[in-house]
């Protein structure tokens, strides 16, 4: 029996190094993030995850090598889309601004003066059904619960539909019940569209059952990279986290 190759990776990082401050931040990274899986991105506060996240988007200047495998043939070198929730919100929420108003403003050229055109009122519906808060569109932003808003902002993050998306601790400050919804629904629009996810997380439960791939920071380097079941073992935790960690699986229908 022959053994197929692996899939190509839609990102290779290759000796990645990122300096923020004068300080070195990421250090030599070397990692695949693997097409149309959900790679989970774990470590303590400070170990750069949300470093790297904000590399891939090109917010921070790198030394080595960050290559994208896209398109059918995947020699295109950069994805199409890369939906994008970051850790916190910048956008002030005192804005007086409805969902309907802040998602009309990405998805219409048009002044919100001018009023928000069925289409766009439309469409923005449908985006908030995908994620399951249909009631939201006339909620102003600032009245969003922690869950909704982070809903939204998954709605947003899939518009144009991204070949990779990045979720930088999406489900942090949800109640336990909201968090198991939602990382339900990132796996469910994994499978359905195929979307390469990345996503930073402090569940390691939440991490076992829905992550195809773990990959752990320590100190800005990789201190390994595997699936769930390798990775997630008392004796890699401690040499990630420094702490004995258990792990106890959230019962289902919990
Ligand atoms: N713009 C910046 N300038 C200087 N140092 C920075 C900058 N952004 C982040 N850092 C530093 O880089 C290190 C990694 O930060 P990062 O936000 O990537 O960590 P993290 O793993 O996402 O942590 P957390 O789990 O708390 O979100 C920290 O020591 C942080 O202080
Ligand atoms: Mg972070």
């Amino acid at each position: 029996m022959t053994t197929l190759p692996p899939p190509r990776p839609l990102v290779s990082l290759r000796d990645l190094r990122v300096e923020l401050g004068g300080r070195p931040i990421l250090r030599s990274i070397t990692a695949n993030i693997g097409r149309g899986n959900v790679t989970a991105l774990i470590g303590l506060n400070g170990s750069g995850k949300t470093t790297l996240l904000r590399t891939l988007v090109n917010e921070y200047p790198h030394k080595g090598t960050v290559q994208f495998h896209c398109g059918h043939d995947h020699s295109r070198p950069y994805p199409e889309a890369v939906g994008y929730v970051p850790q916190r919100l910048t956008l002030d929420a005192r804005l007086p601004l409805t969902v309907g108003d802040f998602l009309a403003l990405t998805l219409s050229r048009r002044p919100l003066f001018l009023g928000i055109s069925k289409k766009v009122r439309a469409k923005s519906q449908a985006m908030l059904e995908r994620v399951g808060v249909p009631e939201c569109l006339n909620v102003p932003v600032e009245g969003l619960s922690g869950g909704q808003l982070q809903r939204v902002l998954l709605a947003l993050a899939l518009e144009p539909q991204p070949e990779l998306l990045l979720l930088d601790e999406p489900a942090a400050g949800i109640d336990f019940k909201d968090q198991k919804k939602f990382y339900e629904l990132i796996s469910s629009i994994n499978r359905e569209t195929g979307v390469t996810v990345l996503l930073v997380s402090h569940d390691l439960n939440m991490v076992q059952a829905h992550a195809h791939d773990v990959l752990c920071l320590r100190d800005g380097a990789i201190q390994c990279q595997g699936h769930p079941t390798e990775i997630l073992t008392p004796i890699n935790m401690q040499l990630v986290f420094g702490a004995e960690m258990h792990m106890f699986p959230h019962r289902s229908g919990a």
